[in-house]
């Protein structure tokens, strides 16, 4: 049984995937990287520095950059997105998420965040949703990104409980593959997401009732 649920942050809690996509589309104009839709997409759930590896690789210049020019790319991007996170408030948390947190916590269930975003303690402020969480995984103590399991096992020892009790959410094809190698149950959302267990069209389609209907379907 079901007995935690690990969140992931940008795209699933609020559509904070938008601003870091527009962050790095003006880093990407700066080194000289074509923006694409698949460029863009392949950059989610993935940490900073192995994002800024995609886009430079994507134009053909990893090998332009020295690792402090590099260092120095990925802190202009954070400073841009930073900007951007200042302007969330409540009101940006994504349709239906407030509603399933509080279902969950209505309920007793461990609620974790398992982002890859070194800014998720800062989101969550503005977002004015902290109180929920009884943890944070801290990505920067991890040596793997998503898609490695890393960050969900960690996610499920924060809450002390085995994998097969804790279910994660997920709006990236990284995501749900980390879940998935955690051996716990990968709950996506939007398009592409096929590998997930559960699947949802929007995050407003959440609920523990709709969860256990898809599980009973499988
Ligand atoms: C993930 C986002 O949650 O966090 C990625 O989906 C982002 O787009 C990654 O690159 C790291 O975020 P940050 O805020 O630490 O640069
Ligand atoms: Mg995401």
């Amino acid at each position: 049984d079901l007995k935690g649920f690990a969140f992931d942050l940008d795209g699933v809690i609020a559509d904070t995937a938008r601003f870091h996509g527009q962050a790095w589309h003006q880093l990407a104009d700066k080194v000289g990287t074509p923006w694409t839709k698949e460029l863009a997409d392949s950059l989610k759930g993935v940490s900073r520095m192995d994002s800024l590896e995609l886009i430079l690789k994507a134009g053909g210049h990893e090998n332009d950059y020295s690792q402090e020019e590099k260092v120095a790319l990925a802190t202009e991007k954070n400073d841009n997105y930073v900007k951007l996170v200042e302007t969330l408030t409540p009101a940006d948390i994504l349709p239906g998420m407030k509603d399933f947190l509080d279902e969950l916590k209505a309920n007793h269930y461990h609620i974790v965040l398992a982002s890859a975003s070194k800014n998720a303690p800062k989101v969550i402020k503005y977002l004015q949703i902290a109180d929920y969480f009884e943890g944070i995984v801290d990505p920067a103590k991890l040596t793997h990104g998503k898609p490695d399991p890393e960050i969900y096992t960690e996610a499920a020892k924060t809450m002390n409980l085995p994998a097969n009790q804790v279910a994660g959410l997920e709006d990236a094809q990284a995501g749900v593959e980390s879940i998935n190698r955690a051996g716990e149950l990968s709950i996506g959302f939007g398009a592409n997401l096929q590998d997930a267990d559960v699947k949802f069209n929007s995050t407003g389609d959440v609920s523990l009732a709709a969860i256990k209907q898809q599980m009973s379907e499988n």
